[in-house]
């Protein structure tokens, strides 16, 4: 028996508890937010879809009782408030570190072996401070960014080469932000052919940049920010630790000496399977791309120190 906890039952929550059950993640997922009865409702309504869809996984909605969540294997943390067109993912800093330190907290009292994932904005940061706060060993915390980045990098190629989203291969490295992420384009093929030989010079450029503003993109089309790839991310993450997939995705992880740094949580690919981050895949990265992470390290460093500032570790 496999039981998945999502805390936040807004758009990404919910999306991912409802990829989670058509996908049959889980045998359980218990969806829990602090606004009266709204997961309760999607977890209602998620259930009326299942002879529908044909999924056996049961979904529950509590409101703030975080017995309720008790055995959970694994645990995604989505509560916070999400972008408004124009906000940086950074600005959210300070209601979401609250928010997120007070959930963890509740979460291992009642499932204290979970594997954490963490979804809320700024997410390498968020990532962090779950980390620090319950002293928890790096394995078992994990800032879902890379799965979504990697995807939507995948999308942006596809288009440019005018070809199925499947046959691409590609991955995202570095911070979770719009100047932060670091698409890997020396790395990306079509069915095994590098996109340099397909794709001019200033097409891959142009993809790497669509890619790396994609959620501000969305954000302004939306008024708030994505969730469809956001929850169905988060669900592929969470199927290779539930499926013991061993898949390797880029994940914010924290680092111990692995790209030469320490004290950080950024994105770098990781063998993701039943024990959470089982190993940190180290790239040769050439100079340009060495420089770009080092940039991107300095970033997101700079953000993570604002939880010292304010105290919250
Ligand atoms: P949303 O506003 O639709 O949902 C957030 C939910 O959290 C709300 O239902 C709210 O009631 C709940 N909540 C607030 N405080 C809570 C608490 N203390 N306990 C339990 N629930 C609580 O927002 P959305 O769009 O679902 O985004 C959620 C977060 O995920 C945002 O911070 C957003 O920036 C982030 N995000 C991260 C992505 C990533 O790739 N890491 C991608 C997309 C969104
Ligand atoms: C996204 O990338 C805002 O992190 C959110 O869509």
């Amino acid at each position: 028996m496999s039981k998945v906890t999502v805390v936040g039952a807004g758009n990404v929550g919910a999306t991912c508890a409802n990829v989670l059950a058509v996908n049959e993640v889980a045998n359980e997922v218990c969806l829990i937010d602090i606004k009266e009865g709204l997961a309760e409702g999607k977890a209602m309504d998620i259930m009326q879809t299942a002879q529908l869809m044909g999924f056996d996984t049961v979904v529950k909605g509590v409101t703030n009782d975080y017995s309720q969540t008790a055995g959970s294997d694994v645990v995604v943390i989505t509560s916070g408030i999400p972008r408004k067109p124009g906000m940086t993912r950074e600005e959210l800093i300070g209601v979401n570190a609250g928010i997120v330190k007070n959930v963890a907290n509740s979460i291992l009292t009642y499932s204290p072996d979970a594997i954490l994932i963490i979804v809320s904005n700024p997410m390498d940061t968020m990532a962090y401070l779950a980390l620090h706060a319950l002293g928890l060993p790096r394995n078992r915390v994990i800032g879902m960014g890379g799965a979504l980045d990697s995807s939507r990098f995948k999308y942006f190629m596809s288009q440019a080469l005018g070809c199925n989203a499947n046959d691409v291969e590609g991955f995202v490295i570095g911070g979770h932000g719009d100047t932060t992420m670091i698409p890997m384009t020396r790395y990306a093929t079509y069915k095994g052919r590098p996109i340099a030989e397909l794709l001019s010079a200033e097409q891959i450029e142009q993809v790497a940049k669509s890619t790396m503003v994609g959620g501000a993109t969305l954000t302004g089309l939306l008024g708030t920010s994505a969730w469809m790839a956001p929850g169905a991310a988060t669900s592929f993450l969470v199927e290779s630790i539930i499926k013991d997939q061993k898949k390797m995705i880029p994940c914010s992880a924290a680092l111990e000496g692995e790209y030469g740094y320490n004290n950080i949580m950024v994105g770098v690919p990781c063998i993701i399977g039943k024990n959470g981050i089982e190993k940190i895949v180290e790239l040769d990265l050439n100079a340009e791309e060495k420089a770009k992470f080092d940039a991107s390290v300095a970033a997101v460093t700079k953000t993570t120190s604002v939880l010292h500032e304010m105290n919250v570790i």
